[in-house]
């Protein structure tokens, strides 16, 4: 896929040292917006991401009738003027995911639950990612979906209404999934119960009460929420915490890198989403967390890396949906560590923005790694360094771009990072940081090359 931007990257030329800020979590922005425009009432947001696939999100309900004021050229702080859960009004044209699963997913889940009917669609990789996971349980609810491939394939259009609630047996382990039932459940007649094979992120539950709507948990993880048919603004402004995914690259990149000492400020650290931290730890990575927290209602701390003996292992099963975004660039940490690592139960690595652990193999091994690639997963014996010289294609997906920046900090030439724009879709100032913490990487244009 050609999507542009090339990247240059490595090697490090000294340890990477500082303390910084990365930008909000991407999965809670989203949320966040959406749950806004739902409620009754204004909602200041302040730390959201303003990412493209964000500012989608954020794009679909100014073209729904919410009026979204930024309060910073930045866009990371906004007040939403929210219409209520029936509120929203039939867009005049398609509503345009651009490369976002998180937000197609979750709105599929929002829009079953209005009458009118709308069509969503998304770039090429959207469009090729499967939506019958979403699309299944709000039929199931009553709402109508069409689209390519029996609507699995975006576009689709959809109409609802009125819901019927289900209790929805998830087969993967996926967030989205669960967090487009509990929205749909908003519009639905009782209790909607939804279980899923292993524990995801949980946002979507623990903001769902700051806007005023109970979700319960039991002892076997079935979520079920009795809706109470508004949300209300929260009192006071909702705080998103630093992203625990865009912090990961730098904790790699730190822990390759001989002498580095880098600390990331205020991360979330809840244990849906530090499945990174327990692999890194594992692998043994040395990771201090200090002055923790709360952000709303998130757990947060300072996370401070040192370089240091990283060697291979096998992943607990349990810790891959805790981890799943940050996967591309634990292959990075694995192809530099001593012995093998094993990675399995991963297949949904392979619907994510691009097939990550082909497109993760595909590169590492033309920088040299040695890595086998599985179905589920794959095995990967590390080397002491990379091999510079390389060219590799990000294919679009904004983290194999970032994590094979990190990877080049540790090869002995600079390697070419092809399609690496799609960085703006979660971490738009990923270069400046990392330059700021001494990574060497740019963007080939701005050195003036092609
Ligand atoms: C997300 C859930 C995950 C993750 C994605 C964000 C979310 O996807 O990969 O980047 O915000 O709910 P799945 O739920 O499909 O695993």
């Amino acid at each position: 896929m050609e999507i542009g931007g090339t990247l240059i990257a490595g090697p490090a030329k000294g340890p990477l040292k500082g303390s910084i800020t990365v930008p909000g979590d991407k999965s809670m922005s989203h949320r966040s917006v959406m749950l806004a425009s739902l409620a009754d009432g204004v909602t200041e947001i302040h730390g959201f991401l303003p990412g493209d696939d964000n500012v989608a999100t954020a794009q679909m309900f100014i073209d729904m009738g919410v009026q979204i004021d930024w309060l910073n050229d930045e866009k990371t702080a906004l007040r939403v003027h929210g219409v209520g859960l029936h509120g929203l009004r039939k867009p005049v044209a398609m509503l345009d995911a651009g490369n976002a699963g998180t937000c197609v997913r979750l709105m599929t889940g929002i829009l079953a639950g209005q009458r009118f009917e709308s069509t969503v669609s998304g770039d090429a990789s959207l469009c090729k990612r499967p939506m019958r996971r979403v699309v299944d349980p709000v039929r199931s609810m009553g709402a109508t979906v069409s689209g390519n491939d029996g609507g699995n394939l975006l576009p689709i259009t959809i109409s609802g209404g009125k819901l019927k609630a289900i209790h929805h047996i998830s087969e993967v382990a996926s967030a989205q999934v669960k967090s487009c039932v509990l929205l749909a459940g908003l519009y639905a007649d009782g209790v909607t119960r939804v279980h899923e094979p292993k524990p995801t992120r949980d946002h979507t539950e623990r903001m769902l009460p700051l806007f005023g709507q109970p979700v319960a948990v039991a002892d076997d993880g079935t979520i079920s929420m009795t809706p109470t048919d508004r949300l209300t603004a929260p009192e006071g402004v909702v705080d998103i915490p630093a992203d625990p995914s865009s912090a990961c690259f730098f904790a790699v990149a730190a822990s390759l890198v001989d002498g580095s000492d880098v600390t990331l400020k205020s991360i979330g650290i809840n244990p849906r989403r530090d499945g990174w931290r327990r692999v890194m730890h594992a692998m043994g990575a040395s990771l201090t967390l200090l002055n923790q927290a709360t952000v709303g209602e998130e757990p947060v701390a300072d996370v401070r890396i040192r370089s240091g003996g990283l060697h291979g292992m096998a992943v607990d099963p349990n810790d891959v949906p805790d981890a799943i975004d940050e996967f591309p660039v634990i292959f990075a940490a694995a192809s530099l560590a001593d012995g093998e690592f094993v990675l399995t139960d991963a297949e949904e690595l392979r619907v994510k923005e691009s097939d990550r652990i082909a497109a993760m193999a595909t590169a590492l091994r033309l920088a040299g790694a040695d890595i086998d690639e599985h179905a589920d997963g794959a095995v990967i014996r590390g080397i002491s360094s990379l091999r510079g010289g390389a060219a590799v294609d990000a294919h679009g997906d904004h983290r194999i771009a970032m994590a094979m920046a990190v990877a080049a900090q540790r090869a002995d030439g600079e390697i070419r990072i092809h399609n690496a724009a799609a960085i703006a879709t979660s971490f738009p100032n990923f270069v400046t940081l990392a330059q700021g913490i001494g990574m060497n990487v740019r963007w080939a244009e701005d050195a003036g090359a092609a």
